[in-house]
């Protein structure tokens, strides 16, 4: 099948037709995303919570994320590969942005990146589109600054609202391919979204966006517990496995397996 490409995406919003996306962080699920008609994957740094077992995403590293970057490119065949770049990768400046870029690119292969920041980031987004590195923005809310935004806060109303439109601007005139944006009230992103030319990736945005993303693990319901507002479970995953080990470990127990077809003579 043919590659995704930045260009497919700008297409997508040309035409109207929104577009979804996944996070994937290894090798089954970037495959079976990719069957799936997923255009666009990302190796998030919510690898810290949903993979890596952090409370938030603050701890992870580099050299944690670019194995899971590495997996994932391997198996995906026509999927576009984003790699988030982890908190203090990228914020002092944008060498070394480039230079944690050129790692993800280099070592993990991804396809673009993707950073958190609006305005005060156009210059590190300008360093990497000029060096031929994609870049997808995030703004809203923004996980890596949690303790400086006062916590899981919807970003971008009122007054903040014009600053919202002002960072994504930034992002696009700086040579972003598309912009994240999370936890921001419907009617800014349906604006932002009118405004830019390029696509905007909503998560707890509404439905105006021009593209969709969730957590796999979120999307699928392996994630227990209380999931946020934008969330909707498509699977019961943890259903699945929890009921597939009790099944095995009952079955161990009773002397059930291995059956005599499972045996070797
Ligand atoms: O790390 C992540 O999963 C993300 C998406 C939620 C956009 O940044
Ligand atoms: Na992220």
């Amino acid at each position: 099948a043919k590659k995704v490409r930045i260009h497919h995406l700008q297409q997508l919003k040309d035409r109207g037709e929104p577009w979804p996306m996944l996070t994937a962080y290894d090798m089954y699920t970037a495959e079976l995303f990719d069957e799936a008609g997923i255009p666009v994957l990302l190796v998030g740094d919510s690898a810290a919570n949903n993979v890596f077992g952090y409370d938030t995403s603050l701890p992870v590293t580099v050299d944690e994320l670019l194995p899971l970057v590495r997996a994932v490119t391997r198996a995906a065949k026509r999927a576009l590969v984003v790699a988030d770049l982890p908190f203090g990768s990228y914020q002092l400046s944008p060498e070394q942005a480039l230079a944690t870029s050129v790692r993800f690119m280099k070592e993990g292969r991804a396809h673009a990146i993707k950073l958190e920041g609006g305005r005060r980031f156009a210059p590190h987004v300008e360093a990497l589109t000029g060096a031929g590195v994609p870049v997808m923005g995030h703004i809203g809310f923004t996980p890596q600054s949690e303790h400086n935004l006062g916590g899981y806060r919807v970003q971008g109303r009122g007054e903040a609202g014009a600053a919202l439109i002002a960072d994504a601007l930034a992002l696009q005139e700086a040579g972003a391919f598309a912009v994240v944006m999370e936890m921001v009230p419907a009617e800014v992103a349906k604006q932002v979204t009118h405004e830019l030319k390029i696509p905007t990736v909503g998560i707890g945005a509404g439905p105006d966006c021009d593209a969709q993303v969730l957590v796999w693990q979120d999307m699928a319901g392996l994630r227990r517990g209380k999931a946020p507002r934008f969330v909707k479970r498509y699977a019961d995953v943890a259903g699945a496995l929890s009921g597939a080990a009790a099944a095995f470990a009952d079955e161990v127990r009773r002397g059930e397996f291995p059956a005599p077809e499972h045996a070797f003579h």
